[in-house]
């Protein structure tokens, strides 16, 4: 018998048949004990943890439907089984209310309890898979709402744990879109000073004139159009934290005003002399290499070190790949509950979109390189969900242009039509170019397929014909 046997208790109060069955099921590969009374059941239970239990309803003294309640009571996870020896489903059904699996009547085959008992395995199998499967969900939120199960995520994750509740300085660097600004955002919500506010200045975004007064805040006739008082950034973000993003496109003037808002916590507004001090967390972000940038002398070397207090390097999707289908499947489910509000209405009057995606099409998802990262995904998967409406699966057809199999319509839509060496299929040809232009016209209305056919110059329902033939498309 193997280590990881099932341990199976029979009650039964039967000497002769008790003693087939165990016979049997031992036999079948599970570890067997006999109990011949309820009682003595009971005195079992309490010593063992059995994995299941199968009991005769009609037993002297306890009998088998509280037996089950019992057994059931003390190991919620026991498979309980009875058998009925008098063909009264009454009883059976009574026995089930208290926690039985499943019934068997008298007179059986063994095999039918064999039946019964692989199903009930099976059953719960699926229920602690389900329950699994919702814990790594549940796992995954181990930071705000940032996904991911990739080596390179949970040392993120850890780093994260230990220094987001402190104050100290974070310089988060990362390609675009690798959620920099979501990892800031949840650095914050999980520190002490997430009941004070998060305030976010994108440093590229500002005109150069602008920022210092930005930062700083101004007060009035500070320059021209600054006619009130006003607080800059770092006033707002007081006991709070601020995420100074892109901190690398800052010049050198400001650059040694920041450098002296870090070191002091104080500055002064534009046109003021007042000196004003601040309690504020910092987190800078970049998406260059702001090291090499202070090699080239782009960027103060003292400033570097400032913020780079704990560096925290977000890795780019393609270095993460595994993460890329539990990033599918959030996305999927954002966009989902989006586009069906109403839920189970939206299924029924077939307007909801796909809730999984095809093995191809996720394939091909986890082979691209993403430059774009996380938000390139999630903008691939609103898109596939909303050219997918009224459809079971996300398929290839589905992604954007660069997913397709390499056909001749993609360079024809930018550059001329030239006919190969080799000739081509015309028709084949044909319908490429018209999926593509289907495509790209949804992609454009988000979906509305009426809009989209004004766009094409078709009627609704030629559209909606043509995008029949195109998902019937092998
Ligand atoms: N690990 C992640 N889990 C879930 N969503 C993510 C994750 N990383 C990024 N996102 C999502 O991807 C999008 C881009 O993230 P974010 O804006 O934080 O990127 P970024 O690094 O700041 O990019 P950029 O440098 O272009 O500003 C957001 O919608 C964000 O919610
Ligand atoms: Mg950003």
């Amino acid at each position: 018998m193997s280590d990881n046997a099932k341990h199976l208790l029979i009650v039964e109060d039967e000497t002769a048949l008790r003693a087939a069955m165990a016979a049997q099921l031992t036999d079948a590969g599970y570890d067997v004990q006999e109990a011949g009374s309820g009682e003595d059941a009971l005195t079992r239970l309490a010593e063992f943890a059995f994995d299941i239990i199968i009991t005769d309803l009609r037993l002297p003294g306890i009998d088998g439907s509280e037996l089950v309640e019992a057994a059931v009571a003390r190991y919620p996870d026991i498979i309980a089984i009875v058998v009925t020896g008098y063909g009264t489903v009454k009883d059976a059904v009574e026995a089930i209310k208290r926690g039985a699996e499943d019934f068997v009547s008298k007179p059986f085959q063994i095999d039918e309890l064999v039946h019964a008992l692989n199903s009930a395995l099976e059953k719960r199998r699926l229920k602690s898979e389900n329950a699994y499967l919702r814990a790594q969900l549940e796992e995954r939120y181990r930071f705000e709402g940032i996904i991911g199960k990739s080596r390179p995520m949970t040392q993120l994750f850890q780093l994260l744990e230990t220094v987001a509740p402190t104050s100290s300085t974070i310089l988060i660097s990362g390609e675009t879109g690798t959620g920099k600004e979501v990892v800031a955002r949840a650095i914050h919500h999980n520190s002490p000073r997430r009941v004070q506010r998060f305030v976010a200045l994108n440093c590229s975004a500002i005109p150069e004139t602008l920022l210092e007064a930005e930062l700083f805040g101004h007060v009035r006739g500070a320059f021209t159009g600054a006619v009130g008082n006003r607080q800059g950034r770092f006033e707002q973000a007081h006991k709070g934290t601020i995420f100074l993003d892109e901190v690398g496109t800052m010049s050198a003037g400001l650059q040694m005003k920041l450098l002296r808002a870090l070191q002091e916590r104080e500055f002064e507004r534009v046109g003021d002399s007042h000196t004003i001090k601040v309690d504020v967390r910092v987190i800078a972000a970049t998406n260059g290499d702001l090291g090499r940038m202070v090699a080239e002398g782009q960027f103060r070397e003292d400033l570097f070190y400032r913020l780079n207090v704990i560096p925290v390097q977000l890795p780019p999707l393609r270095d993460r790949k595994e993460d890329i289908p539990l990033l599918v499947q959030h996305f999927l489910d954002k966009f989902l509950n989006e586009r069906n509000p109403n839920g189970p209405a939206d299924v029924a009057r077939g307007a909801a979109a796909p809730s999984t995606v095809s093995q191809e099409a996720m394939r091909r998802l986890m082979a691209f390189g993403w430059p774009g990262n996380v938000r390139q995904l999630e903008n691939a998967i609103e898109r596939a969900v909303a050219l997918s409406v009224g459809r079971s699966q996300i398929d290839v057809v589905d992604l954007p242009v660069e997913f397709q199999p390499a056909a001749p319509a993609l360079s024809t839509l930018s550059a001329d039509v030239t006919l190969p060496e080799e000739g081509l299929d015309l028709d084949a040809f044909m319908s490429s170019i018209e999926r593509e232009l289907i495509q790209r016209s949804l992609e454009r209305t988000s979906g509305n397929k009426g809009r989209a056919a004004r766009l094409l110059h078709l009627k609704r329902t030629t559209l909606v014909e043509k995008l029949k033939r195109i998902d019937r498309r092998p």
